[in-house]
């Protein structure tokens, strides 16, 4: 039984794509979507042996050894071409990136369903800046607050606004419970950083804009 997180990104992935989950750990993902029948084939891909000794096992024992691959291997070094949706999950930003930089060409139409731990901002600014239109983008609580994001290479992207980079072009336009819900915690979380500082710091300041953006923004 997958978590709602992983559940969440296997819901993003299409029919019949041919997956690379990169960071598989136990291979829970690659696994589910070939059982539930949604794919056929799949590399389950990680570069240290533990994780990847526990992919080989599950998948061997889940009986799906003729549709995954396990690879004990760095990120998407040797990936092969066919795989056209790529899952980076359960990382931080800078991890996630480094590993989307080894591959600095990528065909066009390429998907990729990326939730990373911290760091998300920078994750979109990194996106756009490398030719990924966001195309969904979801946000979930389960025990964390968890937001992924489904990318497809293109000719030439949308460019994001700042608010976009911020909050996700498509979350802070759907404006769902959950993500009032994240951003109102977050609000709670910075004023109390601000009624801990000294009056009129400019921390202070700084943290009060950006408190009084949040609330614009989930206003708007
Ligand atoms: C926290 S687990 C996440 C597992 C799963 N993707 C998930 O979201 O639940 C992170 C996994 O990524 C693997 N990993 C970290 N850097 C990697 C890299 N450069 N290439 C392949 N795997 C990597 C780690 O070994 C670990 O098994």
């Amino acid at each position: 039984m997958l978590s709602l997180r992983l559940k969440t990104i296997e819901e993003l992935v299409e029919t019949d794509k041919i997956v690379a989950d990169i960071g598989t750990d136990h291979a829970l993902l690659p696994v589910e979507l070939v059982l539930s029948g949604k794919i056929k084939k799949a590399y389950a891909v990680d570069n240290k042996n533990g994780p990847f000794l526990r992919a080989q096992q599950y998948i061997k024992t889940m009986g799906c050894e003729p549709f995954i691959e396990a690879m004990l291997s760095d990120g998407l070094s040797s990936v092969p071409q066919d795989a056209n949706c790529w899952v980076i999950a359960g990382m931080g930003y800078d991890t996630a990136a480094m590993i989307l930089d080894q591959r600095p060409t990528v065909t066009l139409g390429q998907q990729l369903i990326v939730q990373v731990n911290h760091g998300v901002e920078h994750l979109r600014r990194y996106l756009m800046n490398g030719s990924w239109q966001i195309i969904d983008e979801k946000i979930i609580f389960d025990a964390h607050y968890y937001q992924i994001i489904k990318a497809v290479k293109v000719k030439s992207v949308v460019r994001l606004k700042i608010e976009d980079i911020d909050y996700g072009p498509i979350l802070r336009k759907e404006k769902n419970p959950v993500f009032t819900e994240y951003w109102q915690f977050q609000i709670q979380k910075l004023q109390k950083i601000v009624d801990q500082l000294d009056r009129g710091s400019k921390r202070g300041q700084q943290l009060q804009k950006q408190i009084h953006s949040i609330k614009v923004m989930l206003n708007g």
